[in-house]
Order: structure tokens, then sequence, then C-alpha cells
């Protein structure tokens, strides 16, 4: 038997943030049970953040009050701050996820605030994760590059990664927000945060513009990654990186774990179901 990898499935969140026609609660409600019987570990459902800023998820307690909630799943959800956290609480979400940038110009445009300041937000919520026994993952935008800024120094990216880590984040998901990167600059940025943050700390959150996407998870791979973000239907994007595409598509990432030996948990049967249901969703959307 391979090695376990666990899929962290986005698509409710990640994947229906940047969908320009807003989405039916009762359908983001049925796309997460659909996820949820195909024993995805871990469902981002949705994110509480401004309203205005995403008009997208503004029913994020409703959606979280209305998912069924499978055992063996655990629903997280987004959280900039402790306004976020305290919703995120109160709907019950089993892990919560703060997010920060390797790039000052994407910290601004997606979150209002500097690097620093962000890190200054997270730290009451961290507080306030471990008094209510809530995991934190922590999210690294911008790993390889910036929509604003181009490339992204490795050394800016394994400082943020570490920082996440020495708040108390469980783990911290290194994002290829634009989903341009190539799998040698992925392992050169690896490189550089592995010299701080061990492998099995990390998670590869690739967005696929270019297509690499799955080259980028093996390179990933071969660095001691065990944890990898997927949306099914290759549903994204960031309403604050213009013209990236949307995560890497769950399905061909299950198929080529498992074609090179590794076990998902993932039902691909189940999964074409959730899958058939993203298309239908796209399409009156
Ligand atoms: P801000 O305006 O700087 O916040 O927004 P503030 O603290 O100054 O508060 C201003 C007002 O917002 C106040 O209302 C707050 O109550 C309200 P007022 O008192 O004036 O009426 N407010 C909130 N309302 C609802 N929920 C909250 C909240 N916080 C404050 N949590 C903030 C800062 C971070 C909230 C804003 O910039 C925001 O909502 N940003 C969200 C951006 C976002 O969701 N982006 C997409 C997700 S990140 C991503 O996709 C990348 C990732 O996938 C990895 C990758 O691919 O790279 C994770
Ligand atoms: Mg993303």
């Amino acid at each position: 038997m391979g090695d376990f990898v666990l899929i962290h499935e986005m698509s409710p969140r990640d994947g229906l943030q940047n969908e320009k026609a807003l989405i039916p609660t009762a359908d983001k409600i049925r796309l997460v049970d659909l996820l949820s019987a195909c024993g995805f570990p871990r469902i981002e459902v949705t994110s509480f953040v401004r309203a205005d800023w995403v008009p997208q998820l503004a029913d994020a307690a409703e959606v979280m009050a209305g998912i069924s909630r499978r055992p063996g799943t655990e629903y997280t959800a987004l959280a900039p701050n402790l306004r976020g956290f305290e919703a995120a609480r109160q709907a019950r979400a089993d892990r919560v996820a703060i997010f920060a940038a390797a790039s000052e110009s994407f910290s601004r445009k997606n979150i209002n605030c500097s690097i620093e300041e962000s890190i200054e937000r997270f730290r009451p919520v961290m507080e306030a994760a471990r008094a209510a026994g809530i995991p934190v993952r922590g999210y690294v935008s911008c790993v390889t590059d910036c929509p604003y800024e181009g490339r992204v120094e490795p050394a800016a990216v394994a400082r943020v990664a570490e920082t996440l880590l020495g708040l108390g984040c469980h783990e911290v998901s290194l994002g290829d927000t634009l989903g341009r990167a190539t799998p040698d600059r992925i392992g050169a940025m690896l490189d550089c945060v592995l010299e701080r943050v061990p492998a099995d700390r990390l998670a590869g959150h690739f967005h696929d513009t270019g297509g690499r996407a799955l080259d980028n998870i093996a390179v990933a791979l071969g660095k001691g990654l065990r944890v990898f973000d997927a949306a099914a239907g290759g549903l994204g994007g960031c309403p604050y990186a213009p013209g990236a595409a949307g995560n890497v598509a769950t399905g061909p990432v299950v198929r080529f774990l498992e074609e090179a030996g590794y076990r998902t948990g993932i039902d691909l049967v189940a999964l074409a179901e959730a899958e058939a249901f993203v298309r239908r969703l796209r399409e009156v959307a």
C-alpha cells in the first residue's frame, strides 16, 4: 500500500467565490453534500469575509447550517480576522483557515492590509481558536507570482510560512494563486521553504491557468508533501487575482495519485456525480 495523500476539497469555497452569478444557497448545500459522499477528509465550505468583498459567499452561515455532516469529513471555513473566526465558530466549522500572502500588493488588494498587519490580525484569531480547540490552517498566496508585482522571491514565502506556523497553524498551504508556476519554480520555492518548515506541515494549492498543476504536484510529492488542495470540476479563482483560472481539478488529481501508487480514499464514482453537478451549476450560472 502506498502513502496516503490527503485531498483538501476546495470547490464550495475557492471554487465558487469567483463565480459572477449568485448561486442559490440550496445548490451550494447540495454540492457540499455530494462532496461529502465522496469521502473527502476535508471540505472547505465557505468564507466568513466581508459580503461586499465576496458577494457569492454572503450566505456562509446558511450553507454551514444546511449541510449534512458526514463523520470522517471536516468542514472548514476561511476567516480573515476575529470577526470571521467568531462567525465560523458559531457555524460549527471543524477547522478554520487564515490567509496571508507572500506579496505586499496582493495582501493589500485581498485583505486590505500589509503582510505584517495581517499577522497581527491573526494573533487574536489563533488565541480564540486555541481556547475553542479549533485547529487553524494557514494559506500563503502568491508563492511564485503576484498579479501586481510579478515574480515573488522564495525567501518571502518561507518567511510568511514560518511565521504562520509559529503563530500555531497546524499546516500551511502554499498557493500558486495565479496558476502560472512551472515545476522548476515550484521546486526552487519548496527547497527554500523546506529549510524552515518540514514537509509534513505543508500543503500544495495549485491553480491551473498554465496547465502545469499536476506537474507541480508531482514535484511537491517528490519533496515529501502529502496534502494537496483541489476543486471538483476545476472550479475557482480569486476575485483579487485577475486572470487566474480554477484550482486543479480533483478528478485528475485523484487519478494521477492513484496511478502513481498513492491512496486518497476518494470514491471516484461519487466524485463523477459531484463533477456533473458542478457542470450543471456552471451552465446555469
Ligand atoms: P477591512 O475593511 O479592512 O476590515 O476588510 P475592517 O476590520 O476595517 O472592518 C470594516 C468593516 O468590515 C466593519 O464594518 C467590519 O465589521 C466589517 P462596519 O463596522 O464598518 O459596518 N468586517 C467584516 N464583515 C464580515 N466578515 C468579516 C469582517 N471583518 C470586518 N470577517 C477584510 C478586511 C479581510 C474583512 C476584507 O478585506 C475581506 O473580506 N477580504 C476577503 C477577501 C477574500 O475573501 N479573498 C478570497 C479568498 S483568499 C484566496 O482565494 C486565496 C487562497 O485560495 C490561496 C491562493 O489561491 O493563493 C486562500
Ligand atoms: Mg486559491
